[in-house]
């Protein structure tokens, strides 16, 4: 039974990991410019205490990643960058990375997250209990929809 575990980054090596997630699913297959996908959030993440980045390893090995901007819009903490390496999708890896950060914004006493969500990811956001708000917008030539979850 393989085992899955999500963890906070700690050390430069798990942000490496991380990193290396995200170029693998945003860069490689999405084709998102890298200078549009590394901002200041990723070169500060070690230090910076608004953001919570969260790394998931499947028997050891970084598959999964995700991060909580907690104070980067009004109202609700934003999650983005939400990535499953392609060979590991499918098995509920995202949905407990996903569930890492909602534990983490309600321990933190919000209300909620929102994030922007891919018009092709919209039904796991679904699946989470995220409500679609508003247009249809273009990001790194990408169609997506404002999505927001209220917890209970
Ligand atoms: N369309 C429809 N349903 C989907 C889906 C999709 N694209 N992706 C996941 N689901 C469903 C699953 O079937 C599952 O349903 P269940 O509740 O019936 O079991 C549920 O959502 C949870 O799926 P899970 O296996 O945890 O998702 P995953 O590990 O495959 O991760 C993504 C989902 C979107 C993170 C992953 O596909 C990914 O990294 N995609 C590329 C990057 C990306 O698009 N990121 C999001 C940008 S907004």
């Amino acid at each position: 039974m393989p085992t899955f575990v999500v963890t906070t980054l700690r050390t430069a090596e798990d942000l490496r990991a991380a990193l290396d997630v995200r170029t693998r699913v945003f860069v490689d297959e999405q084709h998102v410019p890298m200078e549009e996908e590394v901002d200041a959030y990723d070169r500060e993440a070690l230090t910076r205490d608004d953001v919570v980045y969260v790394l998931g390893r499947l028997d050891g090995e970084p598959i999964a990643t995700a991060r909580l901007l907690l104070d980067a819009h009004e109202g609700l903490p934003h999650i983005g960058r939400v990535a499953v390496l392609a060979e590991h999708r499918g098995q509920g890896y995202g949905r407990v990375v996903m569930q890492a950060l909602h534990e983490a914004a309600r321990d933190r006493g919000h209300s909620g997250v929102t994030l922007a969500a891919q018009l092709q990811a919209l039904p796991f956001y679904e699946r989470l209990g995220y409500v679609a708000r508003g247009p249809v917008f273009l990001d790194a030539g990408i169609e997506h929809r404002d999505m927001d979850l209220r917890f209970d």
